[in-house]
């Protein structure tokens, strides 16, 4: 039988230059979708996924991030004082159990592969899962639980994946695939950033992955690739043809590249618009904003 995923690392230790000076301060994973961090959107969906254990690769300057996480006997108190019961409720989701959550450092942004290898000492011998956080996926079952069903079926690595544009694939891990089955594709090679006009096909890698230990192995040897980073993707390459194969998991769900500023701020839309409190007044808004454009023209 395959292990159990439990175990989930967050790299959260990059420096979210594209969201400068936002970022100068504040962790580009507590810039808030509606009403909640990015962060909590990834924890939610690492919870529904069954993953036990939440293991964060941090840097210099992510307390707020740590801090979210705590309880606020202060708030919670003044809340309850006050009766405001469904507010004190919404603090729910942010509490972890005593030692459900760890913190490792990254004491350099050497890239996606060396933050995870940060975590090594954690993961021992077992699969784990990797989120990214500024990848944020709106779905009826979670992305993460979706692969897991899978990976108790079928083992080995697997990363999401879901087709791009052409012209945006040189942004992207791209797979060199395989045959398909349902939403696993078999993967033959990968490559990070290709140049344009090189990629193997439009299938690209999305933040969401679970791994074996052979990857950290792997993470042991690899230099740093595209970018001068140490790349995961050249460690998971490693892992094509051999017993712990690659598939690609083409997961149902709209993925938002909460990493971009567009994308930051389509999320918000469509996740204002799917908020019953939210979604008359945001409509109507857009409906006005839209006509006076028109009109405008
Ligand atoms: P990105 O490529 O989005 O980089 O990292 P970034 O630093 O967050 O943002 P920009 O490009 O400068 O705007 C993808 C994920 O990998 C983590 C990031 O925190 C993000 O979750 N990461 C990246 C690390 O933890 N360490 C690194 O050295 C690099």
């Amino acid at each position: 039988m395959k292990k159990k995923v439990t175990k989930a690392v967050f790299p959260v230790a990059g420096l979210g230059t594209r969201f400068l000076p936002a970022t100068k301060s504040i962790p580009k994973e507590i810039m808030t979708l509606v009403d909640r961090p990015l962060i909590q959107y990834a924890i939610d969906e690492a919870r529904a996924a069954g993953i036990k254990e939440f293991i964060f690769v941090t840097s210099r300057g992510k307390n707020a991030l740590e801090d979210y996480f705590d309880h606020a006997p202060q708030l919670e108190q003044e809340l309850r004082k006050k009766g405001k019961t469904e507010l004190l409720e919404s603090l729910k989701m942010t509490n972890m159990e005593s030692g459900a959550i760890a913190y490792v450092r990254q004491h350099k942004a050497m890239g996606l592969g060396h933050a995870v290898w940060c975590a090594r000492n954690m993961i021992s011998n077992e699969p784990f899962a990797v989120i990214l956080p500024d990848d944020v996926i709106a779905a009826e079952k979670p992305c993460l639980q979706q692969m897991v069903e899978a990976y108790a079926e079928n083992g080995g690595n697997m990363v999401a994946a879901m087709e791009v544009p052409e012209d945006k694939a040189s942004a992207y891990g791209i797979l060199d695939p395989g045959e398909k089955n349902g939403p696993l594709v078999s993967v033959n090679g990968m490559v990070e950033k290709p140049a344009p006009g090189t990629q193997p096909s439009n299938f690209a890698v999305i933040g969401r992955y679970i791994l074996t230990p052979n990857i950290l192995k792997n993470l042991n040897k690899i230099k740093s690739g595209a970018g001068g980073e140490v790349q995961l993707t050249d460690a998971i390459a490693r892992q094509i043809g051999t017993d712990d194969p690659v598939r690609g998991y083409l997961f149902d769900g709209k993925r938002y590249d909460c990493g971009s500023k567009s994308g930051f701020l389509q999320a918000t839309v469509a996740f204002g618009l799917a908020r019953e409190d939210l979604r008359e007044d945001l409509d109507h808004y857009l409906k006005e904003l839209y006509a006076g454009a028109a009109a405008a023209t």
